[in-house]
């Protein structure tokens, strides 16, 4: 049994590792997370009251509360998810991402090395500290190839730019100081619980709303998507049984352009949620992202041969299941729309009614 911190827990892919760590595993979970507007206790309803559960409601860049939360939990290893990850918030204020991401990162990894230091012997072997990133640090692809762990970095965006960067003081730590790490760099998720301004959830419910579907561009940009549930698995496994110092790539060998993910998910609720108009005539095209990267591709070859991971699901079950996800889970959705999820700190933790 072991005690994980996870940073990030409340958000999208954070919440479905904590979810799974407290329903499927005997190992206990420390949240540390500040709640920003993509952070949502609600995502974790389903744990929030297992004894094996722990929040902190703390900013990765605030070392002292970090300090008080190594001191407090002795945590056995530590997953960072935290971070700010929309593509388009980057463009438009990139500071938050430069704050978090990258200052964050510096801040958790020397509040890991501080404890880690202080560890007795055997603890200190089997500490781990797993940085969990994306694709996007390898820029973007032609038609033809795949990213593998010894792709160059090449990140075009503030938020790649800023996530290469927190990859690089995360080598340069283990590197430098010899602090345990291990690196993963994933394909875009969906599923349950994203929240909605990224590509799937918004398209979802616009369309349930009768509302346009905005797509960049022409729609052709290619991403390779894999289902979160998958993903938390994938990291559960690095986190275990990864080599040190090494990074794995995360991928579900599901590359659709924009347009063919919008249509799949239009054809889906055409058939859940029959309407006068097939729920495609709401598809708008719209001013392409500036920057946009055209394609992602990931070989996987790494972690599924080394360490025997494999998705479960394909694109078209996992989209199925999400858009059945989002149309059966109307309180959750309501409240992140509404903003009332907001309040849920203070009405549910802060008050100690959990
Ligand atoms: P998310 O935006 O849904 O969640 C981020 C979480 O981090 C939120 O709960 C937020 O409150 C918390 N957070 C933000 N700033 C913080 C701070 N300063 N201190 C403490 N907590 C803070 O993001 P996500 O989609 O779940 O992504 C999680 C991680 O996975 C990120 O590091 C992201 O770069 C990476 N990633 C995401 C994808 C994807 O498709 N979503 C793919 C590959 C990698
Ligand atoms: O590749 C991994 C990355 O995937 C993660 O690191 C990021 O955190 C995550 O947000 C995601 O980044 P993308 O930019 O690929 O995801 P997003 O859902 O924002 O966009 C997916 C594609 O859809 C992209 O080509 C832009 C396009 N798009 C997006 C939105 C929100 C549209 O056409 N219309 C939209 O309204």
């Amino acid at each position: 049994m072991r005690k994980i911190l996870v940073t990030g827990g409340a958000g999208f892919i954070g919440s479905a590792v904590v979810r799974q760590f407290i329903s499927e595993t005997p190992h206990s979970v420390v949240n540390v997370d500040k709640l920003t507007y993509s952070g949502n206790l609600e995502s974790l309803k389903s744990v929030s009251k297992d004894p094996r559960y722990y929040f902190e409601h703390v900013d990765i860049c605030d070392g002292e509360a970090l300090q008080r939360v190594f001191e407090t939990h002795k945590p056995d290893c530590v997953m960072h998810l935290a971070a700010e990850s929309h593509v388009d918030r980057s463009i438009s204020g990139p500071s938050e991402f430069i704050r978090t991401n990258i200052v964050g990162t510096y801040t958790l990894l020397e509040a890991s090395r501080n404890y880690w230091v202080s560890l007795a012997p055997e603890k200190k072997q089997s500490f781990r500290f797993h940085h969990i990133s994306t694709d996007e640090v390898y820029g973007s692809l032609g038609n033809e190839g795949f990213f593998t762990e010894e792709t160059p970095y090449s990140p075009n965006s503030p938020y790649s730019a800023s996530k290469a960067s927190s990859d690089h003081l995360v080598r340069a730590w283990h590197h430098t100081y010899g602090l345990p790490v291990v690196t993963t760099n994933c394909s875009n998720n969906y599923g349950p619980y994203h929240f909605p301004e990224k590509l799937i959830p918004l398209m979802i419910l616009n369309a349930m709303k009768g509302r346009p579907l905005p797509v960049y561009g022409k729609g052709e940009n290619i991403r390779d998507w894999l289902y979160v549930e998958d993903h938390a698995r994938a990291l559960r496994l690095v986190l275990d049984r990864g080599k040190i110092g090494e990074s794995y790539n995360i991928g579900g060998g599901n590359e659709k352009t924009n347009l063919e993910v919008v249509h799949t998910v239009c054809s889906i609720l055409d058939e859940l949620l029959p309407s006068d108009s097939p729920h495609a005539s709401l598809i708008t095209f719209v001013k392409d992202r500036p920057g946009h990267d055209y394609r992602y591709a990931i070989d996987a070859s790494k972690i599924e041969n080394e360490l025997g991971w494999i998705p479960l699901e394909t694109f078209e079950s996992g989209i199925r299941k999400t858009v059945e996800w989002y149309i059966s889970n109307a309180e959750w959705v309501d409240h992140v729309t509404s903003g009332e999820y907001r309040n849920w700190i203070e009405n549910h933790y802060e008050k100690g009614i959990s």
